[in-house]
């Protein structure tokens, strides 16, 4: 198995090439420009980076973090990745897809995290794709400390003689986070083909890894783009605190200088009641751009990031010349789990 696939753009600059990796997505990711959307909105130059098509079971951001994870867990001789999530948990799934296409099994805990859902919520969407993987699934209560209950249940699997590989949720650590770190590197060089470079970046910001990745790779390039963060889960203080945190020991991994605080921009006025539960300006989010450009968002990451997008053009944050990214993470396959919602209400 080719364990260090140049599967991006050029990574001189990152020197990726000495870390362990596997291929497992169609990179680099397309740019496209949001036309519709942005004349809509009678808003600046609106583009979308296309990481809803990275390749690996219907997609989204877990791809790039999975390279470099699965990547050391093939070369630490592990049979079995094990990993947690919500339960209806996009990490999981593409972990689990991950597994099977290193010959691993997958073993994964589901926090029932989400207090209000539809009837379905609880097997169709990712669960539906978790099982047709062939993960096993067991089941936590919210609240607990997932991370470290998917580090009992690793440490037990273990002992019984497997050989497993622990993923924190989301994929969120140095390892993972060295994927976005190679998205940033992309998109440094697909910038080059527009009149003029980005002005911002706005995207879902969850477990931090995406968040941390980009900023921590385009310090290593030294391209100062603002990222907008927008929390789906936890309030502005406490997410700047985790992404500076993970974005520090990416760029220790790196080899990079530190960042201060004040790179790490986030906005957290559209998680609406909370993790997993959408707002309006969620629904609306997925409405829109589904009619205005044929994208499919999903109601717990990437409608939150775009209902942030929308609303900062409608509050005038961005000037009308602005050539401003959003990061498309995907999450698509969750939809299914939300139909009533989304069917029932249009805002
Ligand atoms: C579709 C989607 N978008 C965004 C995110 C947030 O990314 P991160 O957890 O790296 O902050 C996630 C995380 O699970 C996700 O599944």
């Amino acid at each position: 198995m080719n364990t260090t696939a140049p599967t991006s753009a050029s990574a001189d600059g990152l020197n990726i090439d000495r870390f362990e990796r596997v291929s497992l997505g169609h990179l680099m990711t397309e740019i496209e420009a949001m036309p519709r959307l942005s004349a809509h909105l009678g808003g600046p130059n609106l583009f979308i980076k296309r990481d809803d098509c990275t390749g690996l079971a219907t997609g989204g951001n877990k791809t790039r973090k999975l390279e470099f994870l699965v990547g050391e867990a093939v070369a630490e001789g592990a049979d079995m990745l094990v990993t947690q999530g919500a339960v209806q948990s996009n990490h999981v799934r593409q972990t689990a897809a991950a597994a099977c296409k290193v010959g691993m099994k997958c073993h994964a805990l589901l926090e029932r995290r989400v207090p209000k859902h539809d009837d379905n919520y609880e097997s169709s969407g990712n669960v539906f794709l978790d099982k047709l993987f062939g993960a096993t699934l067991e089941h936590r209560p919210a609240g607990l400390d997932m991370n470290a209950e998917a580090m009992a249940v690793t440490e037990k699997l273990r002992s019984e003689g497997h050989k497993p590989y622990f993923i924190p949720g989301g994929g969120s650590n140095p390892t993972g986070a060295l994927g976005y770190a190679v998205c940033a590197e992309e998109i440094v060089a697909q910038e080059n083909d527009l009149d003029k470079p980005f002005d911002w970046l706005v995207m879902a910001t969850g477990s931090t890894g995406t968040h941390a990745g980009l900023l921590a790779g385009f310090q290593m390039l030294n391209r100062d783009l603002p990222i907008m963060g927008i929390s789906v889960r936890q309030p502005r203080e406490k997410q700047i605190a985790a992404v500076h945190g993970l974005t520090q020991r990416t760029l220790a991994k790196l080899g990079g200088t530190e960042i201060s605080e004040d790179k790490v921009i986030v906005d957290d006025g559209y998680v609406g009641e909370g993790y997993g539960i959408p707002a309006g300006s969620t629904i609306e989010a997925i409405h829109l751009s589904a009619r205005q450009e044929g994208l499919l968002l999903d109601p717990v990451y990437s409608a939150k990031g775009m209902a942030g997008l929308i609303g900062l053009v409608r509050d005038g944050f961005f000037k009308p010349t602005d050539n401003v990214l959003f990061l498309h993470t995907g999450g698509s396959s969750a939809l299914p789990a939300y139909e009533e919602t989304l069917l029932s209400r249009t805002g």
